[in-house]
């Protein structure tokens, strides 16, 4: 109401300013204008009557002249008239006049010294008069005067009709400012307020259980405001069922996810049926190795997680075979049993051309969605021959798989990742008793960044193939059905999580991914053991320094790499005294070294490296040392057992396995982990040192920070963030994305 009040006295001011300002200015101009018509006209009349006058008055005719300022003396708007002799003394005068007139009369007196005609405005008898008095001459010489008297009241009457007509007219305005202001309010402001505030209360209160859109309070000037609290009233309805799920899990469920666990859980969710994984990436990579053949693990979160999963169940996984050597290592129906020492499941390859992989893998893959779906701002490039690979290279993993559970019945199926977007839909549409799940194990922008792919709606039909579609984070759930209300016809329901599309339900739900955790009870040997690994490789790779700190990546822009050196360069400058001291280690795997990017990437970050050095390297001592390599499980462990720091510094990151990985190999609950606040992890590794990895001057103080923190703080932290990471490994990750999709019974599957 206050709001309100104030409009309306604000507009009202204005108005009336302008009102009044106005008629000043037409009664200014009303005034003269009626003065000069007055002027004129008086003017006119006594022209017209001099010569007579003069004549009668000259030649001593007073009754004449009498009658004839009689006669014209009672015009309309004429008082009358009067004629004076040259002393200024009347001879004749209109009888109404006389009694207001003095003798000698001064204007009379007046205009004949000055010789000339002269007008004035005066009370005369309580009237305003507008006197008009002209000489009159005979040979010559002035001989007397001629006044005229007019009656001007009328103008003071037309003035004051003025303003009354303007303040009417300031009054109906008001009324109407009044009216339409409280109408345009409460149409355009309270009113929507009033909605979006029952609205969020019911929300709030879970009352509105549908909670959509559908019912969502519109409002154009409010508009933006109201889609802020639509994104809030999300993140709450999520974070309830969340919470609610969490509840009922911890109920159910009050021990600790294992391998065995999930073993058991798989036998009794497939009952016998055989799991089928389809990435890109392969698991197990076989590459020439002088004259033989060595198997290597490829980098990668995808293949740390999944592949503890697939060793206990027993299923198939599909893949591309990238390989040199994959081909010789291989069945007749391109499969291989791996891991290769100890064969826990099956390895199909899926090959492609050198075109398919230019156009598919690195062109639309990885140079299209990859940089869409991070915000590191790397421009995405879409390309139509790229485009079409995909949807080639996606038909083939199709008919690939499609061959595989030709015999299956209501077969299990878990897609992974971006490069399979389109995977879903062609298998639902020749297989539809198949459940399908899709995980996305990247970040899901939101609908602004996304919509600037030219295939959105492909992309969207083709993960809504799914039954199920899975992301680190609800955050990513979020953007991805945002995307779809934008960009698809389709039904979204906010409070399932769940799109309906044509007759078919997909359900988004988030699945925070991890690693595997080895339970080590004794914390004493783990510190005595991880002491003396310390020397051991100290001593093996040649580092000379009390503090030692640790990066695990993929050669890949959105890791922040370099601003990660820039960050360690920045904490030797500030703190000189850790010069000869602190080295940090970076175990980086080359990765899509094809694409340009990439390819500058690793210049930009061999440079760095070499300039820091440069810098500040001693002979015995490197501040940084960069070990650019594909580095096997074991050897990465043996860094995160024995670094007192490891830094995890993506720009933008769906989850980050590296910063779990580092979390459960620390089972002496030693060691400080830095952690970018845009990687997923951050969400459940708050005891981490989080930092923005774009602001170079935090990271240096956090590394400091990390150096010098007391043991206490480190061990605490340290406890409960591996607490997290047990509770919430890899096996209840599973477990709970094959329990959802197991769940969802397709209607030709039955109970
Ligand atoms: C990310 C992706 C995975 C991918 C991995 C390695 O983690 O989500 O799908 O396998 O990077 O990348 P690469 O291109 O070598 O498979």
């Amino acid at each position: 109401m206050k709001i309100t009040l104030r409009l309306i006295v604000s507009l009202f001011l204005v108005v009336a300013a302008v009102t009044v300002g106005f008629s000043f200015y037409q009664v200014d101009k009303e005034k003269s204008r009626m003065a000069d018509d007055l002027e004129r006209r008086t003017a006119i009349l006594a022209d017209s009557l001099r010569e007579s006058v003069t004549y009668l008055a000259n030649r001593g005719l007073p009754e004449r002249l009498n009658r004839l300022v009689v006669r014209f003396g009672n015009r309309k708007r004429l008082e009358g008239i009067a004629v004076f002799d040259s002393g200024g003394n009347i001879i004749t005068v209109t009888p109404e006049l006389k009694s207001g007139i003095s003798q000698p009369f001064p204007e009379a007196v007046k205009t004949m010294l000055d010789n000339s005609p002269s007008a004035k405005l005066k009370d005369l008898n309580g009237k305003e008069t507008y006197i008009y008095v002209l000489p009159l001459r005979a040979k010559g010489k002035i001989t007397g005067a001629m006044a005229l008297f007019d009656d001007a009241s009328y103008i003071d009457a037309r003035l004051k009709e003025i303003w009354k007509s303007n303040l009417l007219r300031l009054l109906i305005y008001t009324v109407l400012i009044v009216f339409i202001t409280l109408v345009v309010v409460r149409w355009s402001i309270t009113g929507p307020i009033a909605r979006m505030a029952q609205w969020m209360r019911e929300v709030r209160t879970g009352k509105d259980k549908s909670g959509q859109l559908a019912h969502f309070p519109r409002g154009d000037i409010l508009s933006s405001l109201i889609n802020e609290a639509a994104h809030m009233a999300k993140s709450l309805t999520a974070a309830r069922a969340k919470a609610e799920e969490e509840a009922k899990l911890r109920f159910n469920a009050a021990s600790l996810w294992t391998a065995n666990r999930l073993k058991e859980h798989m036998k009794a969710e497939l009952g016998g049926k055989k799991l089928f994984l389809v990435s890109n990436r392969e698991p197990y990579m076989h590459t020439k190795n002088g004259h033989g053949v060595k198997c290597i693990i490829p980098a990668g979160g995808l293949v740390t997680a999944l592949d503890p999963v697939m060793r206990i169940c027993d299923g198939l996984w599909l893949a591309h075979g990238s390989g040199d050597a994959d081909r010789e290592t291989v069945d007749a129906h391109d499969k291989v049993l791996v891991p290769p020492e100890e064969p826990a499941y099956t390895l199909k390859r899926v090959w492609l051309s050198k075109d398919e992989e230019k156009g598919y893998y690195y062109g639309f893959s990885n140079e299209g969605i990859w940089p869409l779906c991070h915000i590191t701002h790397t421009r995405p490039v879409f390309r139509l021959e790229d485009w079409v690979y995909y949807q080639k290279v996606n038909e083939k993993f199709a008919e690939a798989l499609l061959e595989e559970i030709k015999d299956e019945e209501c077969p299990l199926i878990l897609i992974q990742d971006y490069h399979l977007a389109l995977l879903p839909m062609l298998i639902k549409e020749k297989r539809p008793d198949t459940r399908v799940a899709l995980f996305w194990h990247i970040p899901w922008p939101n609908p602004e960044a996304f919509g600037i792919c030219p295939w959105q709606q492909e992309i969207l039909m083709g993960i809504l193939g799914a039954d199920l579609v899975g992301f680190h984070i609800q955050f990513h759930c979020n953007n991805f059905l945002d995307a779809v209300d934008r960009f698809l016809e389709s039904k979204t329901d906010w409070e399932q999580f769940s799109v309906t599309r044509g007759g078919h339900t997909t359900l988004v739900k988030s699945f925070p991914i991890s690693v595997s955790f080895e339970n080590f009870p004794d914390k004493e040997s783990a510190i005595k053991g991880n002491n003396s690994l310390r020397g051991q490789l100290f001593k093996e790779k040649g580092i000379h320094a009390k503090h030692l700190g640790v990066g695990v990546d993929r050669i890949d822009y959105t890791k922040g790499i370099p601003e990660r050196f820039r960050a360690v360069e920045r904490f030797l400058e500030k703190h000189p005294e850790f010069v000869g001291k602190f080295s940090f280690v970076e175990l980086g795997a080359p990765s899509r070294t094809h694409i340009k990017k990439y390819h500058d990437l690793m210049a930009e970050v061999e440079e760095t490296v070499e300039s820091v050095n440069w810098r500040f390297q001693t002979k015995e001592w490197k501040p940084i040392l960069f070990l650019k390599a594909h580095h096997t499980h074991e050897e990465i462990n043996r860094f995160y057992k024995t670094a007192d720091v490891c830094m995890v510094t993506s720009l933008h990151d769906g989850m980050n396995l590296v910063a779990k990985e580092f979390v459960a190999a620390r089972d002496d609950e030693d060691g400080v982990l830095v952690l970018s606040q845009f990687a997923g992890a951050s969400r459940e590794l708050t005891d981490a040192l989080i930092i923005n990895p774009y602001d170079i001057e935090e990271m240096a103080d956090t590394i400091y920070r990390a150096l010098t923190m007391k043991p206490g703080e480190k061990s605490e932290r340290m406890a409960r963030m591996r607490q997290v990471v047990r509770e919430n490994n890899i096996y209840r990750w599973a477990g709970d994305l094959i329990m959802a999709l197991a769940r969802l019974r397709p209607s030709s599957c039955g109970e």
